[in-house]
């Protein structure tokens, strides 16, 4: 696997990324992930797999959180069609609320380009979604209760979200998000190369469970 990175020197927002990864998205679709949300649960793979293979217009989620206004709010007419979404609202027009992971075509660079910073002084993904909404390209899938979706960007909520995680692996005797057993699940690499990667770390509780994985 090999990543990238480019580096946004100052907070200017979101949808900032799209014009720093320009290239790298050379007109193609494009998912956008913020590294500080969580996503877990059941069937969200196939969720994944099947927005990745967006090739028109934009395609985002809607989460029902108990507090949206840190949020970019959905806001429904009486038929349950989207008609507006409002950037950390004062007053919610609903509880649904956009999560941290976006779908795109090769319209977004030229629609972050054309944004004007907003009241913090950020280009606001919102006017993203906006702008995709107010041109009918917009999709909002719902992600029911059975998803967890969790922001970690405070230090409150980073503790929750480690708590939910350790909670659930302590449980099942599983790990989430454990690369290399993604990896060697997959097949992206063998039980060789597994073997390896263990290597260095077998004595640590990680190397540990990596050999279950290895061995079941
Ligand atoms: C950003 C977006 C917001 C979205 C949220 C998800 O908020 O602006 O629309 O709902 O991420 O975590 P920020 O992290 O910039 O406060």
């Amino acid at each position: 696997m090999q990543l990238s990175y480019v580096e946004q020197l100052q907070p200017e927002g979101v949808a900032h990324a799209f014009i720093l990864g320009k290239d790298f998205i050379a007109n193609e679709p494009v998912c956008l992930i913020l590294g500080d949300n969580i996503f877990y649960g059941n069937g969200l793979i196939e969720v994944l797999v099947r927005s990745a293979q967006l090739t028109t217009g934009g395609l985002v989620f809607g989460y029902q959180v108990k507090d949206p206004r840190a949020y970019g709010v959905i806001e429904f007419d009486a038929d349950d069609k989207i008609i507006g979404i409002e950037e950390k609202p004062l007053l919610p027009k609903s509880k649904y609320v956009i999560p941290g992971i976006y779908f795109y075509d090769f319209q977004v660079v030229e629609i972050a380009i054309s944004l004007r910073p907003s009241v913090r002084n950020e280009l606001e993904i919102t006017d993203v979604n906006l702008a995709y909404l107010s041109q009918g390209q917009l999709q909002v899938e719902r992600l029911g209760r059975g998803y967890a979706w969790l922001d970690a960007g405070t230090h409150e909520s980073l503790h929750q979200a480690s708590n939910f995680i350790q909670t659930l692996e302590e449980r099942q005797g599983l790990k989430i998000a454990c690369i290399e057993e993604i990896a060697y699940n997959q097949g992206y690499i063998d039980a060789n190369q597994l073997c390896q990667l263990i290597e260095p770390m077998a004595k640590s509780s990680y190397g540990h469970y990596l050999m279950t994985v290895l061995d079941s």
